[in-house]
């Protein structure tokens, strides 16, 4: 009797395994050079415009960086950063979390030429992640095979940004425990936040550091240069003031960011926090020696993120223009 209860429940945790092992594969949907039969030059057509773009205006790769963030981290890779505001809702582009965040035109103009070539049949959130992963190249980083297939959202996420987004000042164990929920370990964690080896940050997130009192956790040497930067503890919103994340190599993408942080001239709290923390430090170190062990780790990491909860098959749609959701047809006619 137990031994054939047993059988039918190993016999029934097998299939549930089974179904389970099936569904998610199913629910990816994603796969290399998705677009090979409905639209074979979308992976060029995004190389070439990188390339072109990125000759024009280099700041632009940042945004195609952190873009790949800002979207995939908050709840799916489905393009709802682009969203412009609407008369009821407030976009991702204009909440607190995505400070800074620009060149969304660029973003556009790629789709432009996408559309061209084969109209309505590849997604923003596909262009946002390819684009990411050219500009990755553009900056000197690895160059990482990633899938397309994933379909554009219709909402802006804006008012839950914050469950997914940390602060420029929280604490490691929220960065990792925010990071781990989609499957990226603390290595993948570090080598991310090696994206803050390129671009700037802009003195309203840096100020609480600097007044009333210098932070002495801050390198003496690097203050002068931040203080200069950043002359106001309350910075004009309309003044541009910024300070180069890496002032060594700020266009590019490698393991500079590990010795300044390493040296204390980490400039938020968060890339502080990561050379201090026990748990993230033995990475630092092994990446400020090893750049190959930052780029394998990085290259795992943006895979992981690229693939969050993606929009595939039936859900979602290939939008038309990527600031804007499609109209949806009319019901009466
Ligand atoms: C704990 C996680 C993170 C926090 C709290 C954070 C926060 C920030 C903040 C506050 C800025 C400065 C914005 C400004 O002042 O203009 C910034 C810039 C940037 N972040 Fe992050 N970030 C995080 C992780 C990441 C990740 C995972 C990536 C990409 C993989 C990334 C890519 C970038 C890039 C490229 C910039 C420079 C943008 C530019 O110069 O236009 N960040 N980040
Ligand atoms: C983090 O900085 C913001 C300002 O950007 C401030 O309002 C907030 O209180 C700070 N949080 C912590 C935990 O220090």
């Amino acid at each position: 009797m137990g031994s054939r209860a047993l059988f039918f429940l190993a016999i029934l945790s097998f299939s549930a395994l089974s179904a389970i092992a099936e569904d998610s594969h199913e629910t990816s949907g994603l796969a290399m050079n998705y677009y090979k039969d409905s639209c074979p030059q979308a992976e060029d057509i995004i190389k070439e415009q990188v390339k072109l773009l990125y000759k024009r205006h280099k700041n632009t790769a940042f945004s195609w960086l952190r873009n790949i963030f800002h979207d995939c981290f908050v709840e799916s890779c489905d393009a709802s950063l682009l969203l412009d505001s609407t008369r009821r809702v407030l976009s991702e582009k204009e909440a607190d979390r995505s400070f800074g965040m620009r060149n969304f035109r660029y973003i556009e103009t790629i789709k432009e030429a996408v559309e061209r070539e084969c109209p309505g049949v590849v997604s923003c959130a596909d262009i946002l992640v390819l684009s990411a992963r050219d500009g990755i190249v553009a900056l000197g980083g690895p160059y990482i095979p990633l899938k397309s297939g994933r379909r554009d959202g219709r909402k802006s996420r804006a008012n839950i940004l914050e469950q997914y987004l940390p602060d420029h000042n929280d604490s490691m164990s929220l960065v990792l425990e925010r990071f781990s929920n989609i499957g990226i370990n603390t290595p993948g964690v570090v080598a991310l936040l090696g994206a803050h080896s390129v671009g700037s940050t802009h003195c309203v997130k840096l100020v609480h550091r600097l007044y009333p009192e210098v932070d002495p956790q801050l390198n003496p040497d690097h203050v002068p240069h931040m203080l200069k930067k950043c002359p106001d503890p309350i910075p004009d919103p309309k003044a541009v003031q910024y300070v180069r994340n890496d002032r060594g190599t700020p266009m590019k993408l490698d393991n500079n960011y590990y010795r300044n942080i390493l040296d204390n001239k980490g400039l938020m709290l968060v890339d502080h926090q990561l050379a201090t923390d026990k748990r993230t430090k033995p990475h630092v170190k092994k990446m400020a020696k090893n750049q190959d062990y930052f780029f394998k780790e990085f290259s795992r990491a943006i895979t992981i993120l690229s693939e969050n909860n993606p929009l595939t098959g039936p859900k979602g749609e290939i939008r038309k223009q990527c600031n804007l959701a499609n109209k949806l047809p009319s019901l009466a006619s």
